[in-house]
């Protein structure tokens, strides 16, 4: 097939198993989401692409290297979003949403576009379950946010995997560590990558983050013992308040993360099931970000979860199961003259909720078998020649590997019962 007909780079089709686990995890962070009254938003999967330079940063990778961005007949440049935060305060601004006063917490999930070099568990066109937080500043809103990002692995039977925090100040206090930083740096600049020179300029705190050469920077100041009061104490806060509700957390004051906008505690939660690509879901507080864009002041945190990465450990876990319901059978029509009893059939039995994929009078009974042992169907329903004539059918417990006649006006009431006694 020639490339231009093939998925592009980094893109996948999901399918199988991969669609009924993103359901599955996208239902249950639904439920985690209503339990902190969090309200679901779905914005448009492009904007202008100035709401992305101005809100990740100019220096991020992801603005200087990643997006996907396009000009439009009228000369309009868009890109893809990269991540959901921006789209959503831009949501936040546009709705006015502050003047109501008050916490606002909204939700969304979907596809994210980042064009990064693909390897497992990191795509070009990527999943996010993501929340944000608005219009508390207080530490039991960090705390919140946290334990609902670990609820919703806990929830999707994820249960190994650390929690990193660490804390970034504001903009006093990162401002004056940053000085004392460089100052650091500075001295050690002859045994720095390229790369790691690069960020000394644009944003040092990420050089501390880099695998090269992090490692030779074990004696480097870091961020915590920099921070003043008021950092400090709603950090402390912060960690007290998960430890109280039993959520273990490690601290990382090397955490950086790559977007710009945040400020005070940050976070990442990492999976010993992925290689690489381990961290999860991340996030953190970003209380300058509503007014830098031109909203009021309001302070605000939230997390995004990568789900192709969740599902990727999820599998590595469990297999991924049909549904098990009691739900499913196939109808099997043996000749063609019972196609249009077995046709009439299925359409009823779908209506009282029961899977009943399309019937077909083509296909071998062998085949039709174990298409329905595939399907995760429990039973068989078989019309043939015998049974037009006695009005009959022959309802065959897949499971149980019996079978027994039954008048074909009962065939509703019998399944019922059988699924009771189940
Ligand atoms: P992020 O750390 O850039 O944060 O992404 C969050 C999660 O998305 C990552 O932990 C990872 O699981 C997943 N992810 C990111 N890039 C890829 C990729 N190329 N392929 C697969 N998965 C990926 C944010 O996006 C922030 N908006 C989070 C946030 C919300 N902060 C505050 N509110």
């Amino acid at each position: 097939m020639s490339a231009h007909l093939q998925a592009p780079k980094g893109t996948r089709d999901l399918f199988g198993n991969d669609v009924r686990d993103f359901a599955v995890l996208e239902t249950v962070a639904r439920q985690v989401f209503s339990l902190y009254s969090f309200e679901e938003v779905r914005t448009p999967i492009f904007e202008h692409v100035e709401l992305f330079a101005r809100s990740l940063g100019d220096t991020s990778d992801v603005v200087q290297k990643e997006m996907f961005s396009f000009t439009d007949r009228g000369e309009r440049t868009f890109a893809l979003r990269p991540e959901g935060t921006a789209s959503i305060v831009r949501y936040f601004i546009e709705q006015n949403l502050a003047v109501k006063g008050g916490s606002h917490r909204l939700f969304y999930m979907g596809p994210m576009f980042r064009a990064e070099r693909p390897q497992a568990g990191r795509y070009r066109q990527f999943w996010q379950i993501g929340c944000e937080y608005f219009g508390s500043a207080e530490p039991s809103a960090d705390a919140d946010i946290v334990i609902i990002l670990a609820t919703i692995l806990k929830s999707f039977h994820i249960g190994d995997f650390s929690i990193h925090v660490n804390s970034l100040g504001c903009k006093t206090c990162r401002q004056a560590y940053r000085e004392t930083l460089l100052g650091y740096l500075k001295g050690k600049e002859s045994i720095l990558s390229a790369e790691s020179k690069e960020r000394m300029t644009k944003n040092p705190l990420r050089v501390l983050d880099s695998k090269v050469d992090g490692p030779k920077l074990g004696d480097a100041p870091v961020m915590k013992d920099h921070l003043c009061g008021a950092c400090r104490a709603h950090y402390g806060q912060f960690l007290s308040l998960l430890t109280s509700a039993s959520f273990k957390v490690e601290e990382n004051p090397r955490l950086v993360r790559g977007l710009d906008y945040y400020n005070g505690p940050v976070f990442e939660v990492v999976s010993p099931l992925l290689g690489a690509q381990s961290a999860v879901g991340a996030g953190g507080r970003y209380d300058e970000l509503v007014s830098s864009l031109g909203g009021a002041r309001v302070p605000a945190v939230g997390f995004a979860l990568g789900m192709d990465r969740v599902v990727l450990a999820h599998q590595k876990l469990e297999k991924s199961a049909l549904p098990v319901d009691g739900n499913g059978l196939l109808i099997i029509p043996m000749v063609d003259d019972a196609l249009p009893v077995a046709f009439a059939l299925a359409h009823e039995l779908r209506s009282l909720g029961y899977r009943v994929p399309p019937v077909s009078a083509k296909k071998k009974l062998k085949n039709q078998l174990s298409l329905a042992v595939d399907l995760g169907a429990n039973w068989a329903i078989l019309i043939g020649e015998d049974e037009l004539k006695t009005k009959e059918i022959t309802l065959k417990n897949l499971q149980t590997r019996t079978q027994e006649k039954i008048a074909m006006k009962d065939v509703a009431t019998q399944l019922k019962k059988q699924r009771t006694v189940r």
